[in-house]
């Protein structure tokens, strides 16, 4: 109860600064991908200042959608996922700087396509994609959305190591969605889906 019109001016005063710091707090949240540019420079080494990557182990993040990569940060950062050092690179960043950084890659360029001597195998994967419904949570050209990553032109080398530990269980992912999808997959079938992915722009 309030008793007393002070009483009454003192909650509408705590009510005040409570509006004030969830304000404050939005401001705060919204990514920068300038800033995540500048926050970003050690990452440029291996993923490459747009967001492609300089060797075939290592992801492309261009186009990856913002959200996907800042889950796979905390990840890395928590330690759930480990891999390429990652887990180290990222131990320093907070969550408004992985946001920032998040926001820079995902404006870049995808990455173009690369098909070209495999069309046999391209052509099984995106049979399997359909029959697998991969494309239900990576979206239809496997652009990747939401949390979910992208796959369109990602590295094959990367794209099957992934793909092969998240089978195996070697990999979490956070839902374990991406896990029961993968289980029943053949070598053969990762292959496939590898060099189809990579075929996407
Ligand atoms: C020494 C090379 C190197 C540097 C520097 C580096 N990375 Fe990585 N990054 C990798 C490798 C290799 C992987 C794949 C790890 C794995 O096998 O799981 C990776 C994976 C990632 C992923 C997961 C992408 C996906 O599709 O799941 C993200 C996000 C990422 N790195 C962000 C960063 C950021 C941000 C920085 C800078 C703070 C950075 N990396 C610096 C090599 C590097
Ligand atoms: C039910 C939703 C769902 C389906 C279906 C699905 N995925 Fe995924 N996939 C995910 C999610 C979510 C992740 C991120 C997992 C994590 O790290 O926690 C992921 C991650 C991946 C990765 C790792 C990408 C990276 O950048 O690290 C690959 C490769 C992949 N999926 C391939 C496939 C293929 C191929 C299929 C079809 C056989 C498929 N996925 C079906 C949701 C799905």
């Amino acid at each position: 109860m309030i008793r007393s019109r002070s009483g009454l001016a003192s909650l509408l005063g705590r009510l005040l600064v409570l509006l004030a710091g969830a304000w404050a707090l939005q401001v705060q949240a919204a990514p920068d991908a300038a800033l995540g540019r500048s926050k970003a420079q050690l990452c440029f080494a291996c993923h490459g200042e747009q967001g492609i990557a300089v060797q075939p182990a290592v992801p492309h993040l261009a186009a990856q959608p913002a959200l996907s990569l800042f889950y796979q940060m905390v990840q890395f950062r928590n330690q759930q996922r480990k891999g390429g050092g990652m887990e180290t690179l990222v131990a320093g960043l907070s969550d408004a700087d992985m946001r920032d950084i998040a926001a820079w890659f995902a404006s870049q360029r995808p990455p173009p396509g690369q098909g070209g001597a495999q069309a046999e195998r391209v052509a099984r994967g995106q049979v399997l994609s359909q029959q697998q419904f991969c494309s239900s949570c990576h979206g239809a050209r496997l652009q990747g959305q939401k949390h979910v990553p992208r796959l369109a032109g990602q590295a094959q080398d990367y794209f099957l190591t992934q793909l092969r530990n998240i089978r195996s269980g070697a990999r979490v992912d956070m839902d374990g969605t991406m896990g029961s999808a993968a289980r029943g997959l053949s070598d053969e079938d990762i292959e496939a889906l590898a060099a189809y992915a990579a075929s996407l722009d």
